[in-house]
C-alpha cells in the first residue's frame, strides 16, 4: 500500500541518518533546480516542460495549488510567491479536501499539483478529477516519470534528487524554489519589471551559499534543541510569509520528535491560543525583517507577558525572545525559503536527543498511495 525508497541503495555519505544527509544536501539541491533555467538577458527563467505559452499564461486568472503534508505547505509559500511576483490570485489547499467538496472547476484557473513522490493517491485523484472536468493541470514533482508527472498537462521537476527519510526536507526547499521560478516566469510575462526580475534572480543565486551558512550553525541549533526538548507541546507562529514556514516547522517537529506542536498566525494568538501560553509551552516565532517586524515584536511581547519562552528565527537578534537563531537576509519574497532550514535541524536534534527513529517515524510512510 505504500512506496518506500530502497534505502540500502543510497550512500549515507558519512551521515548517521538520511534526514541529516538530506538537510545537508540542500545547497547543492537548490543549485540544481536553478541550473540552466535563468535567462539574464530578459531577467526571467525558462521552464521547459510547462506546455503553457505566453498567451495562454496571460489568460490565467487564478492559480489553485493542491498537495498533501509538506508539499501542501510548500504550495502555500508558492501561492504567496505567485501573488507577490505575478499578481495572480493564488491559494493552496489539501488535495483531499479539494477533491471531496465537488469543486467548481473554472476554465481560467490554472491548477498545480505538488508532490515529492508523484504518487500520493489524494493528489493523483484530484488531478484526475480536474482533468475529467477539462481543467489544465501542471505538476511540481520530484520523482521523474511518476504517476502525477505523467497525468499532468505539463509542469516542472524540482530536481531535489532521491529523498529517503520519510519526512521531507530538501524536497520542500526545492519545491519552494521551483515555485519561485514559476512565479518569476509568470510575473515577467505580466507586470514584474526587469529590475525586479533581476532582483529576484540575484536573490535566488545567493540561496545556496546562505543555506550553507545556516547549516554551519548546527552546533548552536543542537544546543537550543536540547534546551527545548523537554517541552510537552510547542507553539509556532508567523505572519504572512512567516506563517507557512511556522506550519511546516511545526509539522517537522511533530513528525520526528512526536512533541505536540501547532502553528498559528501570530495575529490569531489573541483570539484563543494565548490561553495556552505558560512557561511549559514554548513558542517558536518566525520574525523576518520585513514590514511586519513590529507586529511580530508585539506578538512576542504578549507571549512574554504570559511568561512564555520564545525561540525566534530572525534576521537580527530579537530582544523579546529568549533565544534567536539569526539567518542571512535575502529578498523579502525569498526569505521563507531560508527561515525554515534551521528549524529542520532543530526538529532533527530534538528527535535525536529523544532517541526517536528519525528516518522512519512511527505510523508514517514516505508515500501514501492509498486513500
Ligand atoms: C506522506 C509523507 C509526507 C509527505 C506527504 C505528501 O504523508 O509522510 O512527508 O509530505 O505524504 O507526499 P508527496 O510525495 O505527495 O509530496
Amino acid at each position: 500500500t505504500t512506496v518506500e525508497w530502497e534505502a540500502e541503495s543510497y550512500d549515507m555519505g558519512g551521515h548517521d541518518t538520511y534526514m541529516h544527509k538530506e538537510i545537508f544536501e540542500q545547497a547543492d539541491a537548490v543549485d540544481r533546480v536553478l541550473r540552466g533555467r535563468i535567462d539574464d538577458r530578459f531577467s526571467t527563467v525558462h521552464l521547459g516542460g510547462l506546455n503553457l505559452d505566453a498567451r495562454e499564461a496571460r489568460g490565467v486568472r487564478r492559480i489553485k495549488i493542491l498537495g498533501c503534508g509538506t508539499s501542501y505547505h510548500a504550495g502555500q509559500i508558492g501561492a504567496q510567491l505567485i501573488e507577490e511576483l505575478a499578481r495572480i490570485p493564488a491559494d493552496a489547499e489539501p488535495a483531499s479536501e479539494f477533491r471531496y467538496r465537488n469543486p467548481v472547476v473554472d476554465p481560467d484557473t490554472l491548477y498545480v499539483a505538488v508532490s515529492q513522490s508523484g504518487e500520493t493517491y489524494d493528489v493523483l485523484a484530484a488531478v484526475q478529477e480536474l482533468k475529467r472536468k477539462g481543467a489544465r493541470v501542471l505538476g511540481v514533482v520530484n520523482v521523474v516519470g511518476s504517476a502525477i508527472a505523467r497525468e499532468a498537462d505539463g509542469g516542472t521537476y524540482v530536481h531535489a534528487g532521491p529523498e529517503v527519510c520519510v519526512v521531507s526536507t530538501k524536497c520542500f526547499t526545492n519545491t519552494v524554489v521551483a515555485f519561485a521560478l514559476l512565479a518569476l516566469h509568470l510575473g515577467r510575462i505580466r507586470d514584474l519589471s526587469v529590475a525586479d526580475g533581476k532582483r529576484i534572480i540575484d536573490g535566488l543565486r545567493r540561496l545556496p551559499e546562505q543555506i550553507s551558512e545556516i547549516l554551519a550553525g548546527e552546533d548552536e541549533i543542537k544546543r537550543l534543541a536540547a534546551e527545548y526538548a523537554e517541552a510537552k507541546s510547542m507553539m509556532f507562529i508567523g505572519r504572512v510569509r512567516g506563517y507557512p514556514v511556522a506550519r511546516e516547522a511545526s509539522l517537522k517537529l511533530k513528525e520526528v520528535s512526536y512533541i505536540h506542536a501547532e502553528a498559528y498566525p501570530a495575529s490569531e494568538l489573541k483570539h484563543g491560543p494565548l490561553a495556552l501560553i505558560e512557561p511549559a509551552m514554548p513558542t517558536v516565532a518566525i520574525v523576518p525583517d520585513d514590514d511586519l517586524l513590529e507586529k511580530n515584536r508585539a506578538a512576542m511581547e504578549e507571549i512574554k507577558a504570559r511568561s512564555g519562552r520564545i525561540l525566534a528565527v530572525a534576521h537580527q537578534v530579537q530582544e523579546k525572545a529568549d533565544h534567536t537563531i539569526v539567518v542571512p537576509k535575502n529578498e523579502n519574497e525569498l526569505d521563507p525559503i531560508l527561515m525554515g532550514i534551521p528549524l529542520q535541524l532543530f526538529a532533527y536534534h530534538t528527535a535525536l536527543a529523544m532517541g526517536r527513529d528519525i528516518d522512519k517515524p512511527r505510523n508514517l510512510a514516505k508515500s501514501v498511495t492509498v486513500e
